[in-house]
């Protein structure tokens, strides 16, 4: 009976993968005792030697590929007579270095001459002259005091990192091969009238941008217009004083002091090795993530104590900082108190613009069959908490949100991937939603007033 055992496994290896994606992080017990393993797995140059099955990865997440990727049920059992007719994706970008350094001395030395990066600038018009390519060169003066409390790096922090710029060209192609050679919401050249692309203000989205859109469309050289709004009012990442107290709150709330009263005694060992005993670290997990992930992520070690006893940071801690900031993550965007209100201030304005989007081309008032945004992990999180997601662990690198739109006959319905598999909601079924209710469970999350809104105390 070999046959059937073999169908077996692979039934379960199958269903494995996408459950990576959702562990449990309701109990706080998951830090101290995972239920999964959370340690990112990466190297300097490209992150993945073969395609990906859909499971969770922090340092280069699934995203809709040919080699995992299944139409939806009714379309593939013959229920439904639908083609699809569009796809809105949001990303964020790809792997990088870290924004968070150690306070009393980093150690780690990070090579980026494998990188040049650049913001350009050039006429709109090209009668006039054009830029002479220039990049950033970061260099080590040894002359400078400062460097003892710095590695002799050569990365501006948290720029992007050779892999990530693979990872993105990768990214690109393969989106290219699913959603144009496969499903033809992408057309083979790009073109102003189909296409729309946004990013943050961020260089990080920006780079990515630059290695994804290549993938895209491996001829392509002509520049491309990669939509922003204006810093100081962009809808992505608004402020609003109602949404920083909400935040306050949720972080003085029991559920929160008990994570970290489970979690106290590895900040102590940690601060004893790193010396990250300020208020900016003890604040939440998210620093020693971020330093450990950039590390894994670009093919560096976990950090040695700095008092060079020799002690250097274990696995098991490192799995227990892991599931901490997943804990957060799901936390902040799935568990807390007031989470709805706490994601209309934060992303609602965006979720507004998707919304739009989305209506539009389904109308058929807009052209567009492809549209990307690039983005960070703090639009993904609210993103995916507001599509119901039932588990959110940390939106690794290049994690993604795909919106499709199925036409059939005269209806248009709406199926939403995060990680390039059905968003398991807690919303109802976002394999096969009919457009108006699709829209009226997201439209909850569009703010009615959000000037008025965030002026309101707590
Ligand atoms: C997750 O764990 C919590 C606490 O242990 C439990 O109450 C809950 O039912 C679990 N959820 C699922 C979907 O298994
Ligand atoms: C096809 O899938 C749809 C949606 O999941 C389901 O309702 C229907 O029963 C399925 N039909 C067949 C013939 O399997
Ligand atoms: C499915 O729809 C297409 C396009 O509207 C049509 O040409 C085709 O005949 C339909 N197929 C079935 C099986 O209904
Ligand atoms: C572009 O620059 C050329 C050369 O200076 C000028 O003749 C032309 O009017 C400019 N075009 C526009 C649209 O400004
Ligand atoms: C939740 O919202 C209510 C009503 O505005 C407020 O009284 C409460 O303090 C909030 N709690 C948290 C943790 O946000
Ligand atoms: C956390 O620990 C502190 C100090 O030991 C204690 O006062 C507090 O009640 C604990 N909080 C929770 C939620 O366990
Ligand atoms: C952190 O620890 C170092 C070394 O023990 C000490 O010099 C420093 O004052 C401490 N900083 C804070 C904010 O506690």
């Amino acid at each position: 009976m070999l046959l059937p055992a073999v169908l077996l496994l692979a039934a379960a290896v199958q269903a494995s993968s996408v459950d990576s994606l959702y562990p449990n992080l309701t109990d706080a017990s998951v830090i101290t005792h995972p239920t999964y393993d959370p340690i990112p797995k990466g190297a300097k140059h490209e992150s993945r030697t073969q395609p990906t099955d859909g499971s969770y990865n922090y340092c280069s997440m699934p995203h809709p590929s040919v080699s995992f990727y299944q139409a939806p049920e009714p379309v593939r059992n013959g229920t439904a007579n639908a083609t699809l007719s569009a796809v809105v994706y949001v990303q964020r970008h790809q792997k990088r270095t870290a924004y968070h350094i150690y306070p009393y001395g980093e150690d780690q030395v990070y090579d980026c001459t494998d990188v040049h990066p650049s913001g350009t600038i050039s006429p709109a018009n090209n009668s006039l002259a054009q830029p002479a390519q220039v990049y950033a060169a970061t260099f080590v003066d040894d002359q400078n005091p400062l460097n003892q409390y710095f590695t002799k790096s050569t990365c501006q922090f948290p720029q992007m990192t050779i892999g990530g710029f693979l990872d993105g060209v990768q990214h690109g192609q393969e989106l290219r091969a699913l959603y144009g050679d496969k499903y033809h919401v992408i057309p083979s050249e790009y073109s102003a009238e189909k296409v729309w692309l946004r990013s943050s203000t961020a260089t990080l989205t920006q780079n990515s941008a630059a290695g994804v859109v290549r993938g895209l469309w491996p001829d392509i050289n002509s520049p491309v217009a990669l939509h922003q709004e204006s810093g100081n009012i962009d809808s992505h990442e608004p402020s609003c004083d109602r949404a920083d107290a909400l935040l306050s709150a949720a972080k003085s709330a029991p559920a929160w002091n008990h994570h970290l009263n489970v979690s106290a005694d590895l900040r102590k060992e940690l601060e004893g090795m790193l010396f990250t005993n300020n208020s900016d670290w003890r604040k939440d997990w998210d620093h020693y993530n971020d330093n450990f992930q950039a590390r894994l992520c670009n093919g560096y070690p976990l950090p040695c104590a700095q008092d060079n006893s020799g002690k250097c940071v274990s696995n098991d801690q490192a799995a227990s900082v892991f599931a901490a900031g997943d804990w957060e993550y799901n936390y902040y965007w799935v568990d807390r108190e007031n989470v709805t209100e706490a994601i209309q201030l934060t992303s609602g304005l965006y979720i507004a613009d998707l919304l739009k989007q989305v209506q539009d081309i389904a109308s058929g008032k807009s052209s567009l069959t492809y549209v990307h945004n690039f983005m960070h992990d703090g639009d993904m999180g609210p993103l995916a908490g507001s599509l119901g997601i039932k588990s959110l662990r940390w939106p690794g690198m290049a994690s993604n949100i795909a919106i499709e739109l199925w036409k059939s006959g005269s209806a248009t319905y709406v199926r939403v991937l995060y990680g390039g598999s059905t968003i398991r909601s807690r919303f109802g079924n976002m394999e096969w939603m009919a457009l108006d209710q699709f829209v009226q469970i997201w439209s909850r999350f569009v703010p009615h007033d959000f000037v008025q809104q965030c002026a309101q105390p707590l």
